[in-house]
């Protein structure tokens, strides 16, 4: 099977693990469940249930938990794009492909859409401890739910996009470290809490954890800048999200910082040394260098 086909195959099993805790909309609150799960079955790559995954299989079998935590970061993920889009953040109207929450929902059941999913992300990773058998298992479980929470708050994502909007109309000159801290945060901070809650649930050791960490860090930061470029070179048709979108709002990014090659260049070297983080391991995953690699020239 080439990369391509077997991304398909795992990208179509994170699908199906995600659409098993996505609750049917129902009772009263039938319009915010609704909503809710038109901005998750817009699909999107689901990069950070298949990182989680991989990150996983490099260290060992991994039982049910593993599909509460793969369902509950990308719910994280789905709630953080809802609110990204509002009028009173980024302002876009389109996401995945399709018209945003907020459009089609108008921006209160969007913004409740937005906790509805953050809080049913945790509601769904603690059923992870209703998996666990063992004592270590308890340990393990408890562990990823303090790294999810960490790196999806102020100390993480939400501290991020603080950071993104205040840097849209800075008081004093932006100094590059924040630009650095914005990529790192907000969405680096996600991508690591999935490789490393896919190492932690699989049993690696403290050290091996360290390392996915700052692996999954430059892949993030990686991951973020590549998205900046695309937002100057893509198309909405391709991305499903519109172009221009971080002009429009004045935002920091690595492209207006430091122009098209140069950020290339950086995608690359930062995708390199996180592959050569991952080939540092005694135990390999093929897949997952590729997937690294492979993000180096994705078009969405
Ligand atoms: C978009 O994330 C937001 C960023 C952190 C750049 P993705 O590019 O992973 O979006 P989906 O999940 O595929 O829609
Ligand atoms: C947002 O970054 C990262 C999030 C935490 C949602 P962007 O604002 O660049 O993401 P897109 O381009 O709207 O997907
Ligand atoms: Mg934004
Ligand atoms: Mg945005
Ligand atoms: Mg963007």
């Amino acid at each position: 099977m080439n990369f391509e086909e077997e991304l398909e195959r795992k990208t179509g099993e994170a699908e199906e693990v995600i659409r098993g805790y996505l609750p049917g909309p129902e009772g009263f609150q039938r319009r915010v469940l609704e909503a809710m799960d038109y901005a998750v079955s817009a699909g999107g790559k689901r990069l950070r249930p298949l990182l989680m995954r991989e990150s996983a299989a490099l260290f060992g079998d991994v039982g049910e938990e593993l599909s509460c935590f793969m369902a509950a970061i990308e719910f994280i993920h789905t709630y953080s794009l809802i609110h990204d889009d509002l009028p009173a953040l980024d302002n876009d109207d389109y996401r995945r492909g399709r018209k945003t929450t907020h459009v089609v929902y108008g921006e209160d059941i969007a913004v409740i859409a937005g906790d509805g999913l953050l809080n049913y992300a945790y509601e769904t990773a603690l059923r992870a401890f209703d998996k666990s058998v063992t004592i270590e298992d308890y340990q393990r479980t408890g562990l990823a739910m303090k790294i999810l929470g960490r790196k999806a708050g102020v100390y993480g994502m939400v501290g991020g996009q603080c950071a993104d909007l205040l840097a849209e109309r800075p008081e004093t000159e932006v100094p590059e470290e924040m630009l650095l801290f914005i990529h790192k945060n907000k969405t680096a901070a996600l991508i690591q809490a999935a490789m490393t809650i896919g190492a932690v649930l699989a049993g690696a050791d403290e050290k091996a954890v360290e390392r996915i960490e700052r692996c999954a860090e430059n892949i993030g930061v990686a991951f973020q800048i590549q998205d900046d470029i695309l937002d100057v070179t893509g198309s909405l048709e391709v991305l499903g999200k519109p172009t221009g979108s971080d002009e429009k709002n004045h935002k920091l990014t690595y492209v207006a910082m430091h122009g098209l090659e140069e950020s290339k260049r950086q995608v690359e070297a930062l995708s390199e040394e996180a592959v050569g983080i991952l080939k540092g391991f005694p135990q390999r995953n093929a897949f997952l260098e590729a997937l690294v690699e492979h993000l180096i020239y994705r078009e969405k």
